[in-house]
């Protein structure tokens, strides 16, 4: 199972997002995460599709919009239109998760699902066949540099017991420690923003970091 690292923007330096995204590809980044925040479902304001716009912009690497706002739906056209690879909503943020799924694939993006770390994964049981990604965030999502939640591999294995082939990606204090314990779990795609972005030896070191913790 190739494990994919996934730089989140949220710690990066967005006065330099080009400079940033490019040296993260560089280095070896498999995709690009644009955290977006409406400040009602998380309580913090971030980004919007003119972002990812941007991100677009500076690099060839799949880029995730994960939405971490109130109502997602009306929203997807906008981050589709504006570049988004794969857009994730949260299972807790709409009353219509199989309408939404449906909409984002006619949009011609990927579809994801993101469940708090409180949600059970088998809330997504009937939700599985339709999504290519689901995203299990190992911190309270709102901010960057959270602690990881220490349940949750145990987490990751009772998803990978409900399917042997989803992609299971992991999101919030993701770092040279925690990757190797969420991917002998069953995980195999990696958000890591502080790690990366805050990494003291910079960017490609901190990416080198967790892949040389998980090969
Ligand atoms: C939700 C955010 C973070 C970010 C990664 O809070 O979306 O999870 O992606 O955060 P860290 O800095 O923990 O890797």
């Amino acid at each position: 199972m190739k494990v994919e690292i996934v730089p989140s923007i949220l710690s990066a330096d967005v006065g330099r997002l080009t400079e940033q995204v490019k040296e993260a590809e560089a280095a070896g980044a498999d995709r690009i995460q644009v955290d977006v925040m409406d400040g009602h479902f998380v309580p913090n304001l971030t980004f919007g599709p003119l972002v990812v716009q941007a991100v677009r912009k500076a690099t060839s690497l799949p880029i995730e919009a994960h939405l971490m706002v109130l109502r997602p739906e009306l929203f997807l056209e906008a981050f589709a239109k504006a570049g988004a690879t794969l857009i994730e909503i949260q299972v807790e943020a709409t009353s219509s998760l199989y309408r939404t799924v449906q909409t984002i694939n006619e949009l011609g993006a990927k579809a994801g699902v993101a469940i708090n770390p409180a949600t059970p994964v088998e809330d997504l049981r009937e939700i599985l066949p339709y999504i290519d990604l689901v995203n299990v965030m190992t911190v309270e999502p709102g901010f960057g540099g959270q602690k990881f939640i220490p349940h949750s591999p145990d987490k990751i294995r009772r998803l990978r017991a409900m399917s042997a082939d989803i992609e299971i990606e992991v999101d919030g204090g993701i770092d040279a420690r925690t990757a190797p314990l969420v991917v002998a779990a069953g995980a195999s795609v990696l958000v890591a923003g502080n790690s990366v972005y805050g990494y003291k030896g910079g960017i490609a070191a901190g990416i080198r970091a967790i892949r040389d913790a998980v090969d």
